[in-house]
């Protein structure tokens, strides 16, 4: 049984779409476009994790995402945060955690943590859209993994993601 109320009336929507965006892809893409039209705001919220060590830093991720998405969707804003993400979304106002899923490979993983963000805020839901079939198979990681080993990434990232990649000493 829910253990809790649903607010009866409520004045915006506020979805959190977070990640580590390391770098966006074309999947990322289409995702935002896709939750942008699902709510009244969209959050694209970057991890500020070090750990990860990830190959941009975030304000070089947040200036990718800043110079791909433009002004195509004036309802989403970008951010990033530290700590637990169910409090950031809190925080933020949001009722909604977006994430993408793409095989059911990713199913365990994001399984665990919806119920683990659950158990933390249960006034928090996280929502799954799938990309489009054509960016099914990408991720950031393999991105990466393609580039630096000579392989075309052509149409997995936006071509503003591929000059970074070049300039980032990244081997192709
Ligand atoms: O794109 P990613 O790397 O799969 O995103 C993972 C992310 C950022 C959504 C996840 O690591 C996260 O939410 N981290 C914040 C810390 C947290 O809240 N941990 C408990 C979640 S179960």
């Amino acid at each position: 049984m829910i253990q809790f109320e649903l607010p009866q009336s409520r004045n915006s929507l506020v979805a959190i779409y977070p990640g580590s965006f390391d770098p966006v892809t074309n999947g990322h893409l289409d995702l935002i476009a896709r939750g942008s039209r699902l709510v009244d705001r969209l959050i694209v919220a970057i991890l500020r994790n070090e750990s990860k060590q990830p190959l941009f830093s975030v304000d070089e991720r947040i200036s990718m995402l800043r110079e791909v998405l433009g002004d195509q969707f004036p309802n989403v804003e970008l951010d990033c945060f530290n700590g637990l993400l169910v409090d950031f979304a809190a925080e933020k106002g949001a009722s909604l955690i977006f994430r993408g899923i793409r095989a059911i490979s990713d199913y365990e993983y994001e399984l665990q943590m919806t119920l683990m963000n659950r158990r933390l805020r249960p006034e928090i839901e996280t929502v799954f859209l799938m990309a489009g079939e054509a960016y099914s198979f990408i991720s950031s990681k393999l991105v990466k993994e393609v580039f630096r080993l000579g392989g075309s990434i052509s149409g997995l990232v936006p071509q503003a993601v591929e000059a970074r990649l070049q300039n980032a000493g990244v081997k192709k």
